[in-house]
């Protein structure tokens, strides 16, 4: 499966994309942490980004598309990936499209729009807290470790990102909303967008992620099978998204 997360900072993309990748068995690929791994290791990518990302900026589509671009033609990613923060502008997704074209003669099978309010965005962002050693996602009040500051999967210290200051996470939101939101409307009318409530407990969002992305796949096989009509994929993501929202 060749599937995409969408949604503002704080939407629980990282979060869900953990348990999503693992699911449907595929490597999970997020820009957010190699670029960070970069940073940290000081690399010449690393370098280009960090002003970007300490902004809440994107870092630019030349640097990032030539990123993604050499991840994909990876092994572990030839017959499906999870992608966690790409694209992110239409032009990105649009290299997408023809990167998938000429690699693998085939497209993406889902978007999975995750749909969380800014307050809660808010308040996420400010309690979230990320182990240095596995990138694994933690909270302050939502989903706090066992001893504060320490990761209980492999004992790894656990940081606050330097982008989840309010001033920088107000410029995220205007970032997403200008360059990000209109990607929900050019995978809408590709027919490939799934909409779900991201609020509430983890757990819940996940087996809501999960559902959809079964309801889809079978609106896709019955439109493969061909008792509907063009276009009936597309209804079968609205359907999905509503289904989600109920
Ligand atoms: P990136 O790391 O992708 O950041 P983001 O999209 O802003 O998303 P976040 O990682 O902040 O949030 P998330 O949705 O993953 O939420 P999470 O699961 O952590 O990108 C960082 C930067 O890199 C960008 O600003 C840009 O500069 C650059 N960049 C990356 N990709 C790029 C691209 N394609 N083009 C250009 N630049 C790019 O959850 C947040 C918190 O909420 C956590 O504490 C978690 O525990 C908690 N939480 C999760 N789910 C729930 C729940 N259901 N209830 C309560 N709390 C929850």
């Amino acid at each position: 499966m060749r599937l995409v997360l969408v949604g503002p900072p704080g939407a629980g993309k990282g979060t869900q994309a953990a348990f999503i990748a693992e699911h449907v068995t595929v490597p999970k690929i997020s820009t957010g942490d190699i670029f960070r791994a970069n940073v940290t290791q000081a690399t010449p990518l690393g370098l280009q980004a960090r002003a970007y990302m300490d902004r809440g900026d994107l870092v630019p589509d030349d640097v990032t598309i030539e990123m993604v671009r050499n991840r994909l033609r990876e092994p572990d990613a030839l017959d499906g990936f999870l992608l966690d923060g790409f694209p992110r502008t239409v032009p990105q997704a649009e290299v997408l499209d023809d990167l998938l074209r000429e690699t693998a003669d085939t497209g993406l099978d889902v978007v999975l729009e995750l749909v969380v309010e800014n307050d809660e965005v808010v308040r996420r962002l400010s309690g979230r807290r990320t182990c240095r050693e596995c990138n694994h996602i933690w909270h302050v009040d939502f989903d706090p470790p066992q001893v504060p500051d320490v990761c209980d999967l492999d004992g790894g210290q656990l940081f606050q990102r330097e982008d989840d200051k309010a001033e920088t996470v107000a410029n995220r939101l205007e970032v997403y909303a200008e360059s990000t939101a209109p990607l929900v409307a050019y995978y809408a009318g590709r027919g490939l967008l799934v909409g779900i409530d991201a609020t509430g407990p983890v757990d819940d969002v996940t087996q809501r992620a999960i559902d959809a992305l079964r309801h889809f796949r079978a609106g896709e096989q019955r439109t493969a099978a061909g008792p509907f009509e063009a276009g009936t994929r597309h209804q079968a993501a609205v359907d999905a998204r509503d289904t989600a929202h109920r």
